[in-house]
């Protein structure tokens, strides 16, 4: 056996197949991949030249030291946990969860596992247009930061042409726009801004066919003394994503689409861009190295599990104040 980390990756649909790749990307693991629908890892597993099992049972022979947990959301906490009382360093899909149940015990069992590392995948930290505007923003050159935007959006069927048949159908495993796709974004915002303190939402199911969850939003929310707002819909044709942070002396911005972030001080006629080229997998690759980089007690920018619980509060709150029409506090 090598000395290399050992990565499981539970559930190898969509994503999971992606993490498999781009951990073996890396270079620096053995993976193997673990799925109920035995038929699904078997072609997985064929692909990438990798042990497949169906079970995790099944799984127990191959010497794990990380799990990378690629199941619906409505099973992340019980998986975590069981990762943990395993010893296993995890990184979890996003959103966290579902619903605030499971995170007490998943806490619990982190104070009782020290050494392992967890972390969730939200991929915008491994964006380099993020990581450089959220450097610029926090050096202080920009003055506080006072208001912020996203506005975003992408014809999901073109995307996720299975979409009426898997996990975002339902909210109860983490389907409709706000628990899918806009979460990412607001746990890019958090980490440039600090944790939501107030959402105020509305959303509707608009046109997606075959589905009845929201597939539109419209958020005005504050992240402490920050005012925002998020525009998401997930049928427009352009697949688009723009965050923009206005601050004292200055405005930064991300542009997911054009690859690239930039700035415009007060006095300069236009932005100033920043290119750099990078195609998803090479987000999820560089996600990956993080993550190893945490399991080996070094620095990494991934959202932590607490991060993860906030935002999960967010789309809690954002999917109560569509329920009740009104602003929803974030304790
Ligand atoms: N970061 C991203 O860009 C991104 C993109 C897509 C999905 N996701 C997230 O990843 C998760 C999975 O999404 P997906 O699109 O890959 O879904 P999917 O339906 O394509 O795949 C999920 C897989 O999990 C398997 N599974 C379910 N329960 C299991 C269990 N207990 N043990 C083992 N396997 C199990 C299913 O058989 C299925 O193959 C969701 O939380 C989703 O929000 C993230």
């Amino acid at each position: 056996m090598s000395d290399l980390p050992h990565v499981l990756v539970i559930g190898c649909g969509s994503i999971g197949e992606r993490h498999l790749r781009c951990f073996l990307n890396t270079g620096r693991c053995r993976a193997a991949v673990c799925d109920t629908n035995g038929r699904l890892v078997a072609e997985v597993a064929a692909r990438y030249g990798v042990n497949g099992y169906d079970s995790l049972e099944a799984a127990s022979v191959f010497p794990a030291t990380a799990w990378v947990i690629c199941t619906p959301a409505h099973t992340h906490l019980a998986l975590t946990r069981r990762g943990l009382e395993a010893g296993m360093n995890v990184l979890i899909e996003k959103p966290l969860a579902t619903g605030l149940d499971g995170v007490a015990a998943v806490r619990a069992a982190m104070a009782a596992h020290p050494a392992c590392h967890v972390a969730v995948a939200y991929v915008f930290h491994a964006m380099p247009w993020l990581q450089e505007m959220r450097r610029a923003l926090l050096s202080g050159d920009f003055g506080r930061p006072r208001h912020a935007s996203l506005v975003a959006g992408q014809h999901f069927p073109t995307f996720r042409p299975a979409y009426r048949d898997i996990y975002y159908a339902r909210h109860e495993s983490g389907g409709g726009a706000i628990q899918d796709a806009l979460t990412h974004s607001v746990n890019a915002m958090e980490w440039l801004l600090g944790p939501t303190t107030r959402v105020y939402c509305d959303a509707a199911h608009q046109v997606l066919e075959g589905v009845e969850v929201e597939d539109t939003v419209n958020i005005a929310a504050r992240h402490g003394g920050v005012l925002a707002s998020y525009c998401y819909n997930q049928f427009q044709a352009p697949n688009e994503l723009e965050l923009r942070v206005h601050a004292e002396r200055g405005s930064l911005a991300m542009e997911v689409h054009r690859q690239r972030w930039g700035w415009m001080r007060h006095g300069d006629a236009d932005w100033t861009w920043q290119p750099t080229p990078a195609e998803r997998d090479d987000l999820f690759t560089w996600q990956a190295g993080a993550f190893l980089d945490g399991c080996a007690g070094l620095p990494s920018p991934l959202a932590s599990f607490e991060d993860g619980v906030q935002t999960l509060k967010f789309n809690l709150a954002a999917l109560e104040s569509v329920r009740t029409g009104r602003p929803v506090e974030i304790a």
